[in-house]
């Protein structure tokens, strides 16, 4: 079951918030001086705080699929653990840490948001991360502040298992079945990051990051057998 292979794989790579990170060490002059960078981690910690929440709804949605439930437990512990480190770090140098408050507003703006389409949800959240896994490895690369770059890169390992859980959960729910692959390429053509429920702006690696995309477009491709590119023009072409 995947759940045994998921669970051993998060703990044999899993990074302990006290002492893998090196804490009393951060250079807070040297992380001040990327603003921009940090006001990006602010927005990442307020996306990773909505997942108690967000993991619920689509838990609800599935509550009798083991294998979907099981895996989102290990992903929602995962998920808080992010927002938890990356707000610390924002407390330690003093850039605008993250208020209950204000994590209360975003869960009330999300609280009742319904999924009725399960598989196309999981669509969703495995683009998500896969670009979530790319922002953190670019940012592992960029930040200048070396404990910053070692918080990122333990991030990024956990963003990457996480989209590919998602493609292990979707793969056997699409063998053989077209409408399920026409729901995730749809929500591969129309997608909007996890994220947009939480930020109105969700960070990403670079601009226009192609090797997100292209990895992304062959994801695609190995679980449905059509790019969303191919995907799309077909849209197109049978709209007209
Ligand atoms: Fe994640």
């Amino acid at each position: 079951m995947i759940y045994d292979e998921y669970l051993t794989t998060a703990e044999l790579q899993r990074w302990i918030l006290e002492s893998d990170v090196s804490w009393n060490s951060i250079d807070r002059e040297l992380a001040l001086t990327q603003p921009a960078l940090l006001e990006q981690i602010r927005d990442s910690a307020l996306i990773e705080s909505y997942f108690p929440v967000y993991t619920t709804n689509l838990v609800q949605a599935c509550w009798d699929q083991i294998d979907v439930t099981s895996v989102f437990s290990v992903q929602l512990y995962e998920s808080y653990k992010h927002f938890y480190a990356l707000n610390r770090y924002l407390e330690v140098v003093g850039y605008r840490p993250i208020t209950d408050s204000e994590l209360i507003e975003i869960r009330g703006r999300n609280v009742r948001n319904h999924v009725d389409d399960a598989v196309r949800e999981l669509a969703r959240y495995m683009i998500s991360e896969h670009f979530a896994a790319y922002f953190f490895l670019r940012l592992s690369q960029q930040a200048k502040e070396p404990v910053l770059r070692q918080l990122a890169a333990f991030i990024a390992k956990d963003e990457f298992r996480h989209t590919q859980f998602a493609y292990d959960l979707l793969a056997p729910r699409l063998r053989g079945n077209e409408d399920a692959c026409r729901r995730v390429l749809e929500a591969g053509a129309n997608f909007k990051h996890v994220g947009a429920d939480v930020v109105s702006r969700v960070p990403v690696s670079s601009k226009n990051d192609f090797q997100a995309i292209l990895t992304l477009d062959k994801k695609m491709h190995r679980l449905t057998g059509i790019s969303i590119s191919e995907f799309s023009q077909k849209d197109i072409h049978a709209a007209y």
